[in-house]
C-alpha cells in the first residue's frame, strides 16, 4: 500500500489540457459583439431611407398636390370672375395666391436637392399665372370682361398654364424616381442585415458549441486533479498518524532523559550557587555554613560534619558547626579521625563500607570528601545517613565538587586573612607616614615633570597663608619673589637633568597677607621612583633664621663698629694723655710768657699763634675723646633754654648774615643734667652742619619742647624709649642728604666736605657726647628738602645748679701752700709757676709715693693738695685714698687730660674733690683753686661723671 501511494503522490498534479474554456466565452462575445456591430449599422442606413420618406418625400409631394389644387382653385376663381363679372371670388383668390406663394416658396426649398430647375419654373409660371389672372381681375372690374377673357384664354396664360404643368410634372417623375432609389437602397440593406444575422447566429453557434466542448473538458481534468489531491491527502494522513506514535514514543524518552537532566542541572546549579557562596564566605564558620547548606540541597544526610586539617599536629581539628545539633555534642570529625585521614591523604572521596560504627548502631552510609586547594588537603567533609546504601556515584561526586569548592574558598580565606594582615600593617604605616607629611613643619611640594603641582602639604597654610587646594594644579612659580624665580628655575630644571641628586635653593614666598617669607627648598627629582613618579621640593621656612642672621649681622656690624670705636678711643685715650700734659705745658708757658712779655708786641702775637694752636690742638684731642665718649663729663642740672641763650651771640656770629635764624624755645621744657660745655659743643657743630648746608642762605631754626615718650620710636637700632625728654630740634632749609650719607653721617673721620678743613668729626662728636650723657639724636633728610636733626636728652627732677658766677677781671690771688703732684715736670714747673704769680706757696712731688712723704713733711701748711690723676708709682686716686684716711677734710683738685678709668673713679669720689681737665689755661687754674679754697666743706659737692 505504501508503494502505491508513493508511486501516487509522486505524479506531478497537473492541470487539464487545451485551451481554458474562458478563452471560448471571450471569443464567443467578440463575434457577438461584430455582428451587432454589422446589423446596428444596417438597421441605422434603413432608418435612414425610413426617414427621408418621412421627412422629405411625403411632404413634398402633399405640397406639390396643394400647389396644384390651389392653382385650379385660383383659376377657377378667375374663370368665374371673367365669366360672370363676379368679384366677389377676388379676396379668396388673393388669400391662395398668398397660400400657394407660401407653398411654393417651401416647394423651392424642399426640392432643391431633388430638382430645383423644375422648383424654380414652378414658382416662375405660378407668379405669371398670378400676375395675369390679377390682371383680368383689374379688367374686369374696369368692367372690361372680353379683354379680360382674352387675356385668360390668350396664349401667354395658356403657355404659362403649360409651363407651370410641366413643372409639377417633372417635379413628380423626379420625386419618383428618388423613391426608387431609395426603396432600391432599402432593399439592399435589409438583404444585407439578413446575411449578418444568419451568419452570426450561426458562428456564435459554432462558438457556443466550443465552449461547451471546452467546459466540459476543462471540468473533467479538474475533477481528475482533486481526485488525485483527496489521494495524496488521505496517504499524508496515514504517514502523520504513523509519525505522532513515533514521536510520542520519543517524547515519552525525552521526557526521562530530561528529568534526569533536570536533576543534574539542580545539582549542578546547588553547585553553582554554593561556588558563588563560597566566593562570598569570608570566615571558616560561614565557609562551612555555605558547605553544609550546599549539601543539603543534593545529598540527603543526617549529620554533616567539616574538619580542618592541622599540619602541626596531623590531626583533624572539628570546627564551630562540626557536630550536627543531632549529633550530640561529641565531635564527629574527632571520632572518625582515622577513616577520615585517610581520605584526606588519598585526595579523594572514600564511601562508607556499611561497618557498624558502634555497638546498638545500625549500618551507615558515609561519604568522606577531602578538602582540597593547590593538591593540598586542608580538611574533610563528612556526611553520614543512616539509610544503607544510600549514596549513588552522582552524591559522590557533587560532594568532591563542594569539597574542591571548599578547599577553593578556604585558601582565599587564609590568603585574605593574610592580605588583610598586611594590608592593615599597611595602612597603619602610610596613616604614620602620612601623619608625619601632614603634620611636618616643612612645606612639601610634590610636581609633575611639567612643574604643576600635585600634592601641597597642610603646613602651607601655616606658612604662606593658603589651604593647598588653593595652589595644586598650579604653577610653583605663583608666589615666588621676582627675583628669585631664576634660582627656582635653575633648581627645577637641574633636578629635571640630574634624577635621585638633591638640590638646593633659597626662595622668597610671598604670605597671603603680602608679606614674605623665605624658605631654603631642597629639591629631588623622584620622577624615576615608581612610588613616588614625582619631583618632590622640600622647603623649610627660614624667615626667622635669615632676620636673626640679619640682626646678627648687623650686631656685629654695631659690634665691629663699637670695637672700632673702642679701638680709636683707646688710641685717643693714650694720645690724650699725653697731648693734654704737653698742651697744658704749652699753654701754661704761652700765658706766662704773654704775660712777661706783654710789652713786646711781636712777641705777644707769636705767643697768640702758638696760644691758638694749642687751642685747636686742644680741642681736637677733647673730640676724640668725645665721640669715643671717653671724656671726663663734668655735669650740670641746667634749663637748656638758658644755655641756648647764653650761645645765641656765638651762634649768630657762626651763621652769619645770609641765614636767617628762628628760635622757638619752650619755656616748659625742664631742665636736663649734662655736662653744659659739652651741650654747647653739640649745638655748635649742628648750626656749623646746617651753616655749610646752606651756602646760599636759608632757614635755620632751633627750638626745643618738652616730650613724653610713651612708646619706643625711632629707628629699631637707634630706639628712643619711652620716658621724658628734653628735645632740641635744629632744622635747616639746606641741601639735606641722601641714603647714602645719611647711613654714614655719625662715622668720625666721615665728611662730604673739603678734606683738611673738616674732619668729619663734628656729628660723630655729638653723638658721642649725647649717648654719654644718656641721651639720643634723630635725624630726618632728604637731598634738596633740608635736615631736622632732633636730640633727646632725658628730663630731670634735680633743683639746677647755680652756676658759678666767672669772675671777671683780674683773678684773685691766694696765699695757702698748695702741694702739686704730677710726673710731667714741665707740667710741675708751669703749675709752679702760675700758682707762684697768683701768691700760693707750691710743693711739688712726681708721684703719689713722693707726695705721700712730702705730705708727712708739711701736714701742717697744706691746704690743697693739686694732683694729676695717672702716675707711675702711686696714682693720683690711690693718694687721694690714702690722704682721705689721715685727712678727711683735706681740699684736692684732680687734673687729667685724660684717664681710663678717670671716668669711672670720678663718679666713686665723694668728699671736697674737684676736677681740672688739662689743658687749662692759668685763669682756668687760680679760679678752681679759689673755687675750691673759698667753698665751705658742705658746698663742695663730689662730681660724678656719666659712666660711659
Ligand atoms: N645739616 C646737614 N645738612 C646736610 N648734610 C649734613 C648736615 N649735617 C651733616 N651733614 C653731612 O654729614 C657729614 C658729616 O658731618 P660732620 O659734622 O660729622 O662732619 P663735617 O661737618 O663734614 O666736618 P666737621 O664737622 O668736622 O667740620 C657732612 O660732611 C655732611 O655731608
Ligand atoms: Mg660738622
Amino acid at each position: 500500500m505504501g508503494d502505491a501511494t508513493a508511486s501516487r503522490t509522486s505524479e506531478p498534479r497537473r492541470s487539464p489540457k487545451g485551451p481554458h474554456p474562458l478563452w471560448a466565452l471571450a471569443a464567443t462575445t467578440v463575434a457577438g459583439l461584430v455582428l451587432f456591430a454589422l446589423l446596428g449599422s444596417h438597421l441605422q442606413q434603413m432608418q435612414h431611407v425610413f426617414r427621408y420618406f418621412e421627412e422629405e418625400n411625403l411632404p413634398l409631394e402633399r405640397l406639390i398636390e396643394r400647389s396644384r389644387h390651389l392653382r385650379e382653385i385660383q383659376l377657377r376663381a378667375a374663370r368665374v370672375a371673367v365669366e360672370r363679372g363676379d368679384l366677389r371670388g377676388e379676396a379668396s383668390y388673393r388669400n391662395d395666391a398668398g397660400e400657394l406663394k407660401t407653398v411654393l416658396e417651401e416647394i423651392g426649398r424642399r426640392a432643391a436637392a431633388v430638382d430645383s430647375a423644375a422648383a424654380e419654373q414652378l414658382g416662375a409660371a405660378a407668379e405669371q399665372l398670378t400676375t395675369l389672372e390679377e390682371r383680368a381681375f383689374t379688367l374686369v372690374r374696369r368692367g372690361q370682361r372680353r379683354a379680360a377673357t382674352a387675356l385668360l384664354d390668350g396664349e401667354e396664360h395658356a403657355e404659362q398654364q403649360q409651363r407651370y404643368v410641366e413643372a409639377t410634372a417633372s417635379l413628380d417623375l423626379a420625386l419618383r424616381r428618388q423613391m426608387e432609389d431609395a426603396t432600391q437602397r432599402f432593399r439592399q440593406h435589409l438583404s444585407s442585415a439578413g446575411v449578418v444575422v444568419l451568419g452570426g447566429a450561426m458562428v456564435l453557434f459554432a462558438l457556443w458549441l466550443i465552449s461547451l466542448a471546452l467546459v466540459r473538458r476543462y471540468f473533467a481534468a479538474q475533477r481528475r486533479v482533486t481526485e488525485t489531491l483527496q489521494a495524496s491527502h488521505a496517504e499524508q494522513q496515514q504517514r502523520v498518524t504513523e509519525r505522532t506514535a513515533g514521536l510520542a514514543r520519543l517524547n515519552r524518552e525525552l521526557h526521562v532523559a530530561q528529568r534526569q537532566a533536570l536533576e543534574t542541572a539542580t545539582r549542578m546549579q546547588t553547585v553553582a550557587h554554593a561556588a558563588a557562596e563560597f566566593t562570598a564566605a569570608h570566615t571558616v564558620e560561614a565557609l562551612e555554613r555555605v558547605a553544609r547548606d550546599a549539601c543539603a540541597r543534593v545529598i540527603s544526610f543526617d549529620s554533616f560534619a567539616l574538619n580542618l586539617y592541622d599540619e602541626r599536629s596531623q590531626t583533624l581539628l572539628a570546627t564551630g558547626l562540626a557536630t550536627e545539633p543531632r549529633a550530640g555534642a561529641h565531635g564527629v570529625g574527632v571520632r572518625d579521625d582515622r577513616r577520615s585521614l585517610l581520605a584526606l591523604h588519598a585526595g579523594r572521596p572514600a564511601v562508607s563500607d556499611d561497618l557498624p560504627m558502634a555497638a546498638g548502631k545500625g549500618a551507615e552510609s558515609v561519604i568522606r570528601s577531602p578538602i582540597l586547594a593547590e593538591k593540598r588537603a586542608l580538611g574533610v567533609i563528612t556526611v553520614r545517613s543512616k539509610t544503607p546504601d544510600l549514596y549513588t556515584p552522582q552524591d559522590i561526586e557533587v560532594l568532591e565538587v563542594i569539597g574542591a569548592l571548599a578547599g577553593t574558598a578556604l585558601l582565599n580565606i587564609q590568603l585574605l586573612s593574610e592580605r588583610n594582615a598586611s594590608e592593615e600593617e599597611l595602612r597603619v604605616r602610610e596613616i604614620r607616614f602620612r601623619s608625619l607629611i601632614e603634620h611636618a613643619q616643612d612645606l612639601i611640594t610634590v610636581l609633575d615633570a611639567g612643574g604643576t603641582i600635585l600634592h601641597q602639604t597642610p603646613s602651607l597654610e601655616r606658612l604662606v597663608g593658603y589651604a593647598p587646594e588653593e595652589m595644586v594644579g598650579g604653577s610653583i612659580f605663583a608666589l615666588v619673589h621676582r627675583e628669585d624665580e631664576g634660582a627656582l628655575s635653575t633648581l627645577y630644571r637641574q633636578a629635571l637633568a640630574n634624577p635621585g641628586v638633591t638640590l638646593s635653593a633659597e626662595l622668597r614666598l610671598q604670605h597671603r597677607n603680602g608679606s614674605w617669607r623665605t624658605f631654603e627648598t631642597v629639591g629631588r627629582n623622584l620622577l624615576d621612583d615608581p612610588a613616588v613618579a614625582a619631583l618632590v621640593f622640600n622647603s623649610r621656612d627660614i624667615t626667622e633664621r635669615k632676620l636673626a642672621e640679619a640682626a646678627l649681622q648687623q650686631r656685629e656690624e654695631q659690634l665691629r663698629q663699637a670695637q672700632k670705636l673702642e679701638a680709636v678711643g683707646r688710641l685717643a685715650g693714650g694720645v690724650a694723655h699725653d697731648f693734654n700734659n704737653l698742651l697744658t705745658a704749652i699753654t701754661g708757658n704761652t700765658e706766662l710768657l704773654l704775660l712777661d712779655l706783654a710789652d713786646n708786641e711781636t712777641a705777644c702775637s707769636d705767643l697768640q699763634e702758638i696760644r691758638k694752636a694749642a687751642d685747636r690742638a686742644a680741642s681736637l684731642t677733647q673730640q676724640l675723646l668725645a665721640f669715643s665718649r671717653r671724656q671726663i663729663l663734668q655735669p650740670k642740672v641746667l634749663n637748656l633754654n638758658q644755655l641756648l641763650d647764653g650761645a645765641d651771640q656765638t651762634l649768630r656770629r657762626l651763621i652769619g648774615e645770609q641765614i636767617e635764624l628762628v628760635t622757638r624755645y619752650d619755656p616748659r621744657i625742664g631742665r636736663i643734667k649734662a655736662d653744659p660745655e659739652q651741650i654747647e659743643q653739640v649745638l655748635l657743630n649742628l648750626v656749623a652742619n646746617a651753616r655749610d648746608a646752606m651756602p646760599r642762605g636759608g632757614r635755620l631754626i632751633i627750638q626745643t619742647q618738652g616730650s613724653d615718650v610713651t612708646r619706643t620710636r625711632g629707628r629699631s637700632d637707634e630706639p628712643i624709649p619711652a620716658g621724658s625728654y628734653v628735645v632740641l630740634t635744629v632744622i635747616d632749609s639746606g641741601c639735606g642728604m641722601d641714603a647714602a650719607t645719611r647711613e654714614r653721617m655719625f662715622e668720625p673721620f666721615f665728611t662730604t666736605k673739603e678734606q683738611g678743613k673738616n674732619t668729619g668729626l663734628g656729628l660723630a662728636t655729638v653723638y658721642g657726647i649725647i649717648k654719654q650723657s644718656g641721651g639720643h639724636v634723630s635725624v630726618y633728610s632728604e637731598a634738596n628738602r633740608g635736615t631736622t636733626i632732633k636730640v633727646y636728652l632725658p628730663r630731670v627732677e634735680e633743683a639746677l645748679d647755680t652756676p658759678t658766677p666767672e669772675p671777671a677781671g683780674e683773678v684773685s690771688h691766694g696765699s695757702e701752700t698748695v702741694l702739686v703732684v704730677d710726673d710731667q715736670a714741665s707740667v710741675r714747673t708751669m703749675v709752679r709757676r702760675i700758682l707762684q704769680r697768683s701768691g700760693y706757696a707750691v710743693l711739688e712731688a712726681e708721684n703719689g709715693e713722693a707726695a705721700l712723704f712730702v705730705w708727712e713733711r708739711h701736714r701742717e701748711t697744706i691746704g690743697l693738695v693739686l694732683t694729676d690723676l695717672m702716675m707711675p708709682v702711686m696714682d693720683g686716686r690711690e693718694l687721694a685714698r690714702r690722704l682721705a684716711a689721715v685727712h678727711p677734710a683735706l681740699k684736692m683738685i684732680y687734673m687729667s687730660g685724660y684717664s681710663e678709668e678717670a671716668a669711672v673713679w670720678m663718679g666713686e669720689l665723694g668728699g671736697h674733690t674737684a676736677f681740672l681737665q688739662k689743658p687749662f689755661t692759668p685763669r682756668d687754674l687760680a679760679l678752681k683753686m679759689r673755687e675750691v679754697l673759698d667753698a665751705g666743706t658742705a658746698e663742695l659737692q663730689p662730681q660724678p661723671a656719666l659712666t660711659p
